[in-house]
Order: structure tokens, then sequence, then C-alpha cells
């Protein structure tokens, strides 16, 4: 041992300087957690606050997990049947198919895979915050790039902002919390930096477009899709990612072996074969959406914005947007808020059932 070095350095010693400081991501404050929080009319709370598929997943799925008998068993660390059913799905081979526990998770292996410490991503804010989050956990920098006024990509500024120590270019589309879509040209057009593309496309099956198509064309394309959203799997945790082969292998590497666990896997085996029927409830939150993005327009102090995902954006005009949540949430209905630069009075409402566009509008309305 060298002179000094089993010293108390105590834990402030150990963790990187980095990350000491570092602000934790802002996740979802679970409802029924705080003191005030109501539940519903029917005594049900009524969460529209993570995207997430209020009719469930597949029946299907409860049956097949009900009766697996493999628990004790570690899963395939290679993903075969697994990545073969994707693949299938989204329209490309297995070798282009690489599995996490959520698409978080494949964000967070892409940055561990291609960030050193000082080289940088790029976000395009308003957007999902945990682009950033991963660039900081690994030491990296993020060079923002706001969107335009009416949110959408500013892709000459990306690419005047992307440097040749830029790694990774991250764009949501649709994008969360915003709901709009990136054009397939303008994404492709950021390849030619040389970076990583992602367009995560966690909301696809919401709007139909995709770019899973163009990833054999480009190696540096990945496409980001998630069961979390349309599939009424967000507590199992499966997303994956399409892109080169050599990516993939590259990625097997680094991952844990065992990251995508039983459960996920017979619940993606069996959401996939019983796809009609989560894309009959994707259909109806899409048009509840439509309908919420219409009732919502009609209450004088909220400015709803146009969606393609299964949520709306709204901007809160005379009130405080934070108020809104807190008086939504005494009424057993949940929300997300933002109040901070770029989004400052804002509020993100889920598509639900139609009930609860009814239950929602109504509680807007009495507050
Ligand atoms: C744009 C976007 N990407 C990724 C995710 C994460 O999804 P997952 O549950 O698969 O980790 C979300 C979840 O809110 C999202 O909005």
């Amino acid at each position: 041992m060298s002179a000094g070095a089993g010293k108390n350095k105590g834990l402030s010693g150990l963790v990187r300087p980095g990350l000491l400081g570092m602000k934790p991501y802002q996740p979802i404050v679970a409802p029924g957690s705080l003191a005030g929080d109501g539940v519903g009319p029917g005594g049900e709370r009524i969460k529209l606050d993570g995207n997430e598929n209020v009719y469930g997943c597949s029946p299907r799925v409860q049956e097949a997990l009900r009766n697996y008998r493999e628990y004790h068993v570690y899963p395939d660390p290679e993903q075969r049947e697994l990545r073969r059913a994707l693949a299938v799905y989204a329209g490309v081979s297995p070798e282009q198919v690489l599995a996490g526990a959520g698409s978080d998770e494949i964000i967070d292996l892409l940055l561990r895979l291609t960030l050193n410490p000082g080289e940088s991503v790029i976000d395009c804010p308003p957007t999902f915050g945990m682009y950033r989050f991963g660039a900081d956990v690994c030491g990296g920098k993020t060079i923002t790039v706001r969107r335009t006024e009416t949110f959408d990509v500013d892709i000459d500024a990306v690419l005047r902002a992307a440097t040749r120590e830029t790694k990774v270019i991250f764009i949501a589309s649709p994008n969360n919390p915003t709901g709009g879509l990136t054009p397939r040209g303008d994404l492709l057009r950021l390849l030619e930096t040389g970076a990583l593309v992602v367009a995560d496309e966690a909301y696809y099956e919401f709007c139909g477009e995709t770019l899973a198509g163009d990833v054999a064309r480009h190696e540096n394309l990945v496409v980001l899709r998630t069961f979390s959203k349309w599939a009424g799997l967000a507590g199992l945790r499966l997303g994956y990612g399409i892109m080169a082969p050599e990516l993939v292998q590259q990625l097997m590497k680094i991952k844990p072996p065992y990251n995508v666990n039983a459960a996920a896997e017979v619940a993606v085996g069996e959401s996939l074969k019983d796809a009609a029927y989560l894309q009959g409830t994707v259909a109806a939150l899409v048009g509840e959406r439509d309908r919420l993005y219409a009732a919502l327009g009609g209450v004088s102090w909220l400015a709803p914005y146009p969606s393609r995902a299964n949520f709306i954006l709204c901007r809160v005009e005379g009130r405080d947007a934070k108020q809104v949540q807190l008086g939504l949430r005494r009424k057993g209905i949940y929300i997300r808020h933002f109040a901070t630069p770029p989004l400052q009075n804002y509020i993100r409402i889920s598509a639900g059932k139609p009930e609860h566009t009814d239950a929602v509008i109504a509680a807007l309305q009495g507050l």
C-alpha cells in the first residue's frame, strides 16, 4: 500500500467530482405520495403524467406471466428470440437490434460507448431530459440548441453547433413534451456531421412515421423505440435500438449481460402476438388525444399545441402552472407541469380514456 492510500477520504473524496454537484433527474412524483393527493369521483386516481397506456398491457401478457415457470433461470444475454421478434415487428434484421431495460438504458449505453470526458452531445430543448442526464453522468458536455418558437428543431443551428468533439445528436420525434415531429429529411441531414444521430421514436406507434428503414444505409443513424408507451409495459422496462450491426456488437460487449429481464421478454413476445389488440388501444388514444386537444382549446387560459404523440402540451396563461397541477392533483388527476425555461409555465396531459378527458376538462373548468 502506498503512503496515504488507506487514509479515509470521506465519501465526497470517492465520488467523481463532476457528479458530486450534479442535479438529479426529476422523475414523476408518484400519485398518492403527497399530502393532499386526492382521488377521482369513482375512487380512482387518474394518472395522466407519464404518457403510459391507460388501457394497460395486452391480456395475453397477464396470462403468460401468470403461467411462466422459468423465473429462476437467467435470460438469454444475447437476446436471440427477443431480437428476432423485435426485428420482424420493426421490419429490420435481428443483427440491427439491441434490447434494453427501457430505451433509457440504450441511451445510457450509447453514451458510455462513445463519450470521452469533455466530449459533447447535442440536444434540442425543450425535450426529454435523459439525454443531458446521461451525458452528465459520463462527464460529457451538452450543447443546447433551442427549438424555435413553434418547437421545431432548428436543423441549420444544430449543424452549426456540431464540432469534432460532438459524438451524439439526440432528436426525439415526436418530441416529448412538445408533441411535434421532425421531418425525416431534416433528420437525415444531421448525418453529415458524422456524429451518431439518435432518432428517438418512443411515440412511433401514435404517429406511424419512422426512420427504421434508413438505418441500413447510414451507419451513424440509431432509432430508439420502447414498449412503455404504446404497449402498456412501462413498469416492465423494455426498449430497443435499431442500428448498424457493428454498433450492436459494440453495445453487446458493454451491456450488463442480463439487462432485459425474463418477464419483459415474455411480455414482448405476447404483445407482438396481440399487436392488433394493442393497436386498437393506440387508435383509441389517438382519437382521445385529438378530442383532448380540441377541449383544451376551449379553456380560455390554456393554449394547447398540436401533437403526434399520446399527450398534449399547453401554455398556461395568466395562472400558475404549478397551482393548476396541484389543483388537479387534489381532485385525483395527475398531470405534469413545467416551470423552468424554455417551458416557463406549461402543463402536459397524457391522453386517456374518454371519461378521463371529461374529468380533466371538468376539473380545469372548476379551478
Ligand atoms: C422521448 C422519450 N424517449 C425515451 C423515453 C424512455 O422510455 P423507456 O420507458 O423505454 O425508458 C421516454 C419516456 O418518457 C420518452 O419520452
